[in-house]
């Protein structure tokens, strides 16, 4: 039996008289990927957004159903530990405006690790997105020189500092030209050996590509879920099969 790091359960989110999510029931498998694909403003970042709170920020917003985070009520779990168990990268890369070694160790001090790791918990989380040997003598540079591809790097990078359980990425590569989107992508694949991800993206090549598990929204229904394979050659839904098959989206 595969288990769910996150799991939904009649998932219902309002924005004001707005229904964002009709009864999502969603389960994202530990140590693999899975997509959310879905045309413009069916509420793939509105779920994104739920399993780390993100919806709290706005005004106005009603959920209503269960969100399980290994098997725990998210409700009950503390804001900053839950922020640190499930990390999230966003649509453009967003670095503070401060240096390499000052945006890694932010986190470090939001969650009082200990000075003395952060040397080595830097080394680590760069070597892991593949920045290492780029940017080792580079720490004190501002972020904001480098490249967008090295900044969404970074980023993610960022994310791994506070050790996370889960990753959620809302549409990571949209800003990246196809190089550096193939090399966040061979980033990812790499990534879920250690960790659970999540990736909100518009490129349907790139969840047939990436992710093991695909969710197809449409409306704020969660259309279809399962094996990508099965997702994109034979979805059991034909509105499913209207949009990978580009009738519409
Ligand atoms: N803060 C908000 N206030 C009101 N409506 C919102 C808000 N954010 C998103 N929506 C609406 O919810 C729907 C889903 O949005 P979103 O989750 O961003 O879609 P997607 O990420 O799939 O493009 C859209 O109709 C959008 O207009
Ligand atoms: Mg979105």
């Amino acid at each position: 039996m595969l288990d769910c790091a996150l799991k939904t359960d009649k998932l219902n989110l309002y924005y004001g008289a707005f229904h964002g999510l009709k009864d999502v029931d969603f389960c994202v498998y530990r140590n693999a990927i899975t997509s959310l694909i879905g045309p413009s403003g069916c509420g793939k970042s509105t779920l994104l957004r739920c399993f780390n709170r993100m919806n709290d920020l706005i005004d106005d917003v009603a959920v209503q159903g269960t969100i399980l985070v290994n098997d725990e009520p998210l409700a009950g779990i503390d804001i900053i530990e839950l922020r640190k168990k499930i990390g999230m990268v966003f649509q453009r890369p967003n670095p503070f405006p401060f240096t390499v070694r000052e945006n890694l160790v932010y986190g470090l001090k939001v969650h009082g690790y200990n000075k003395r790791r952060y040397d080595e918990i830097l080394e680590r989380c760069l070597k892991a997105v593949g920045l290492w040997e780029d940017i080792k003598d580079k720490l004190n540079t501002p972020a904001m020189s480098l490249s967008e591809e090295m900044k969404q790097r970074l980023c993610v990078a960022r994310v791994l500092t506070v050790e996370p359980e889960i990753i959620l990425l809302d549409e990571p590569c949209s800003a990246l030209d196809p190089i550096a989107t193939l090399k966040i992508e061979e980033l990812m694949i790499e990534l879920k050996r250690n960790y659970t991800i999540l990736i909100v993206t518009h490129n349907m090549q790139q969840a047939a590509r990436v992710s093991d598990y695909t969710g197809f929204m449409l409306l704020g229904d969660l259309i279809e879920f399962g094996e990508t394979s099965k997702i994109f050659t034979s979805p059991a839904d034909e509105r499913t099969d209207g949009y990978i098959t580009g009738r519409f989206g």
